[in-house]
């Protein structure tokens, strides 16, 4: 049995109608991946209001690790909608935090207590991460490297690598310094260079934090080489320098761990943590060392929605269900007939030159000229409309926007996993006409 269904050009009939009434009205910076709007979704199949169906290989830019619709979440949601909406946690606090902050702590676990602090987005949990950084050290320095994405406001847009849209047009704030990533393609540092690296751009006194994705997401699921988080840490812990593990994408099972830093046996002192923690609603959360928290004075950190009642209680039933349907070890699973397929697109396709990743969290990279390591984000672009067209909605990444991830929900079944790697395999052929 198909699990894709395209009935429509695409986009169809509703969805183009959709499409005029928002050039009226929705604010044109919005822009989205998919030029259909969705009627609803069921594990890592999506409907659009067309009748196509689509298999769903970005999981809402990561934010559906277990899938659309998780029968346990909606319940759980739906109950907690019934008992109470809203209170604000620093107003009438709620046992549903409480017990999420044991949950999550107890994932954390490692040499220091740890607390846990929520919030609603990605970026305000990086955003919160510098300012605990910052509070705890009195020191006001952030480090970020090459190809970092750490989100969209004033502050974390600067943390993030790519100039454009972004600090071209916005500005930057201060205090933001970048390094290289090591990376042998690119460039000719190792892990060894961190701290040289680190002393010849600022003060490392003044430094509060080291901020890394210990994958990097939007900038195309760059791995880390062997010894540089470890490097990372002995580093800032020479220079009383906190280390922050940005995990907002790469944390939630999608590696074969529940964080991936996990996989190099580091302990940050801070993780930020959003996207899949409660299974598409807003949340986002910092988990670290105790201590960091209570340097810092009363009401200093905090939001209204923060950790709001909904999305504690999807997020509670979202580790559960981690645990119980074990999908780190189908991350594992998944990994490998992903890795074992994605090999052999870059044994038959020319341009596509490098697959990386860990576990379930698998990129492939488009190049045209293996010297230079040129992108090739022509193809790129057009393999990821011709999957789309054809009923696979990929995302793209890299700062030349040459790569494809996935970022797929781990309850995808094994044939419905093939048959979207059967249609990428397609869209590759149909774009670039060759084989080797
Ligand atoms: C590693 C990382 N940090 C932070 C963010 C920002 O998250 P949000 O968009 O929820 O603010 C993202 C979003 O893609 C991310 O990938």
């Amino acid at each position: 049995m198909r699990h894709t269904l395209i009935k429509t050009g695409i986009p169809g009939p509703k969805s183009r109608a959709l499409t005029l009434r928002r050039k009226v009205c929705v604010a044109s910076p919005m822009e989205s991946l998919a030029p259909f709007y969705i009627k609803s979704g069921r594990g890592a199949v999506l409907e659009d209001v067309d009748g196509n169906k689509f298999l769903d290989f970005t999981g809402g830019w990561g934010c559906l690790v277990t899938g659309y619709c998780p029968e346990k979440v909606v319940n759980a949601v739906k109950a907690q909608t019934e008992s109470f909406i809203h209170s604000d946690f620093t107003v009438v606090p709620y046992e549903p935090w409480i017990k999420l902050s044991e949950m999550l702590a107890k994932k954390a676990a490692g040499k220091s207590e740890k607390a846990v602090a929520f919030f609603n987005s990605g970026a305000e949990a990086v955003e919160n991460a510098v300012k605990i950084a910052r509070g705890a050290t009195r020191r006001r320095s952030i480090v970020v490297f090459e190809g970092a994405f750490h989100g969209r406001t004033l502050l974390t847009m600067t943390m993030t690598h790519r100039p454009m849209p972004y600090k071209y047009v916005f500005g930057a704030a201060p205090d933001v310094y970048r390094l290289p990533y090591p990376n042998p393609r690119k460039n000719r540092y190792t892990p060894a260079d961190f701290e040289r690296l680190l002393l010849e751009t600022v003060c490392p006194e003044d430094v509060a934090a080291v901020i890394i994705e210990p994958i990097q997401g939007e900038g195309g699921f760059n791995v880390p080489p062997e010894g540089f988080l470890q490097e990372i840490r002995r580093v800032t812990a020479k220079y009383g320098i906190l280390m922050v593990a940005d995990e907002v994408q790469s944390g939630y099972g999608r590696t074969g761990k529940f964080f991936a830093i996990e996989n190099w046996g580091v302990e940050p002192d801070l993780i930020t943590l959003g996207k899949s923690i409660a299974g598409g609603l807003p949340l986002s959360a910092v988990v670290g060392d105790k201590k960091l928290f209570d340097s810092l004075p009363k009401s200093s950190i905090g939001s209204t929605f923060g950790g709001n009642p909904l999305a504690c209680a999807a997020a509670i039933e979202i580790i559960k269900m981690i645990d119980t349907e074990k999908l780190l070890a189908r991350a594992l699973h998944l990994g490998k007939i992903i890795r074992r397929n994605f090999d052999g697109l870059k044994a038959k396709y020319n341009s596509v030159k490098d697959v990386r990743g860990v576990g379930a969290m698998l990129a492939i990279e488009f190049i045209k000229d293996e010297e230079t390591w040129t992108p090739d984000t022509d193809t790129c672009q057009k393999v990821i409309q011709a999957a789309r067209d054809n009923g696979v909605l990929l995302a793209g990444a890299g700062l030349h926007k040459n790569v494809i991830r996935l970022l797929l929900p781990l309850v995808i079944t094994d044939e419905q996993l093939d048959e979207g790697l059967e249609i990428i395999d397609k869209a590759i052929a149909s774009v670039t006409k060759s084989g080797r």
